[in-house]
């Protein structure tokens, strides 16, 4: 894990692959699953946008009228049976050209995005780990309600100058230099949150619990193993002069509007942008970004793609 640390390219991606599919359990070279046949993110190889993540085997469907289930994903191919408005299905595969592949009673077949919508997601099973081949797509692997990390992950992690708070040492650089950028045009942003451990989330979702109940605390807050601030490339960026901080309304302060404008220059993306919480299955956080790195959150930005879960998943 040591070369975790070593900012250098295949090895990088290696050893965070390897690290995370041993915080998950799972030996980094063996047969995982089969999402471990996806490619490997490495050196001349920035961006892998797979056609199959774990993420979206098992997405929850609804249809939103009568639908068809054809032969193929196409309007001319034959139609093998129809499916009632209303009906819950599960897609063993991300939509291709606008077509799910689904099962539904005995036949397999193909059904129109069209006509069905996603379905929110379900509680978080906190009681094992599920990450697995997302750890190999470098620094866009996905942490979340599907993708969990295990309670002893911990990365290595260095001191964001001028704060207490911590990420990995590639995400402390990235953020020195989006801060140092800012200061140039008079913003003045600093570390809120930072590197929270398995422990750490765990008071603090219970807390949320405490206070909202568990159906809203799970729209604001992670459970443990699931929340990004453990991986330590996620940070809750704030305001210097302390407005609006962890607020909605930091969207709307010089500060917040800056981050979401560059971010992206420096490998930072906002990971729970407004009216995207049935992907991501949490509500606007404005203060919320997430490091991913320079290749991906410009490309997710020229493709004009707001979350990983759809960066993955089209
Ligand atoms: N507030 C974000 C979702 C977290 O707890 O990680
Ligand atoms: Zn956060």
């Amino acid at each position: 894990m040591k070369t975790y640390e070593k900012k250098s390219g295949f090895l990088g991606v290696l050893s965070i692959a390897a690290s995370l599919a041993m915080a998950a359990g799972i030996a980094a070279t063996g047969p995982v699953s089969a999402h471990a046949m996806l490619p490997l993110a490495g050196a001349g190889a920035s961006i892998q946008t797979p056609a199959q993540t774990a993420r979206i085997a098992g997405t929850r469907l609804k249809t939103t009228s009568d639908a068809k289930l054809r032969a193929k994903g196409s309007n001319k191919a034959k139609v093998l049976l129809r499916i009632p408005k209303g009906t819950v299905l599960k897609s063993t595969q991300a939509p291709k050209s606008g077509w799910y592949k689904i099962a539904y009673k005995d036949k397999a077949g193909y059904v129109s995005s069209k006509s069905v919508k996603l379905m929110p997601k379900k509680p978080t099973d906190t009681s094992k780990p599920t990450l697995q081949a997302p750890a190999r797509y470098e620094l866009g692997f996905i942490v979340n309600k599907d993708h969990k990390l295990s309670s002893s992950y911990k990365p290595a992690l260095k001191t964001i100058p001028g704060t207490s708070k911590q990420l990995t040492p590639e995400a402390v650089t990235a953020f020195s230099k989006m801060r140092k950028a800012a200061k140039k045009d008079g913003i003045s942003l600093t570390a809120v949150s930072g590197y929270r451990s398995y422990a750490r989330q765990k008071e603090l979702f219970a807390s949320y619990s405490r206070k909202l109940g568990a159906k809203e605390a799970d729209r604001v807050s992670a459970r443990p193993g699931t929340s990004e601030h453990q991986t330590g490339l996620a940070i809750d960026v704030g305001a210097a002069n302390g407005r609006c901080v962890i607020s909605k309304c930091f969207a709307d302060t010089r500060e917040g509007k800056w981050v979401a404008k560059y971010s992206y220059k420096y490998g930072f993306i906002m990971r729970y942008p407004k009216g995207t919480e049935k992907y991501t299955g949490y509500d606007f956080e404005p203060w919320h970004y997430r490091y991913v790195g320079t290749a991906i959150a410009k490309d997710m930005k020229n493709k004009k793609i707001k979350t990983l879960e759809r960066y993955y998943t089209r």
